[in-house]
Formats: structure tokens, sequence, C-alpha cells
């Protein structure tokens, strides 16, 4: 089973775990703005996880206060660039207009 599954095109891609969400959605071609480089400070990488919260690392002071600043956030919002993946298969939802 892909490590990554990506909505709302259904792209998936096998990460090492380990690997940030950022790193392997652009791995698999998506596009996603990491305006700061993935410093927890543009929020452009702000996506939804959907499935596999629990096995991704866990949310930082930064990442928490960066979060705090966006729009449309949820509980299932995560910085792309702050957010790791574990062992077991996660699920994003890539937010376009929505991020920033
Ligand atoms: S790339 Fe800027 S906050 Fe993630």
């Amino acid at each position: 089973m892909p490590l990554l599954t990506i909505l709302p095109s259904g792209k998936t891609i096998d990460a090492a775990p380990g690997t940030s969400l950022l790193k392997a959605i652009l791995d698999a071609g998506e596009q996603l703005i990491s305006k700061c480089g993935g410093e927890a400070a543009c929020g452009k990488c702000h996506v939804f996880v959907i499935e596999g919260r629990k096995t991704i690392s866990k949310i930082a002071a930064a990442e928490n206060a960066r979060l705090d600043t966006l729009v449309g956030i949820g509980s299932k919002s995560r910085l792309a660039c702050q957010a790791l993946l574990g062992t077991e298969p996660v699920t994003v939802e890539l937010l376009g207009a929505l991020s920033g």
C-alpha cells in the first residue's frame, strides 16, 4: 500500500518514513506552494490530513502558531513542511485557493 495518497487527484506515492508531507507531495508531481522553504513561516503549505493523523509527527509550537494565523483551519489542518510521515498510510487533501 502506498504511504501517501493525495486528494483531490488521487495520486499516490511511496515515501520513506520521516519524509515531510511537502517533499512527498512535490515528489508526486503535485503543486504545493512553499514560500518560506519549509520553515513554518509562510503557511502556504497548509493541507488537510484526512487519514493517518496519528502516524505523522506531532504539531510543534512553531507550526501551531502559524496555523493559528491562517484562514480555513480545522482539526485536520497541518503544515505539510512540518508534518513528517510515519509508517502507516496517510491521505492528504490539497486545499488550493484556501491555503494561505
Ligand atoms: S512551506 Fe512555508 S509554512 Fe510550510
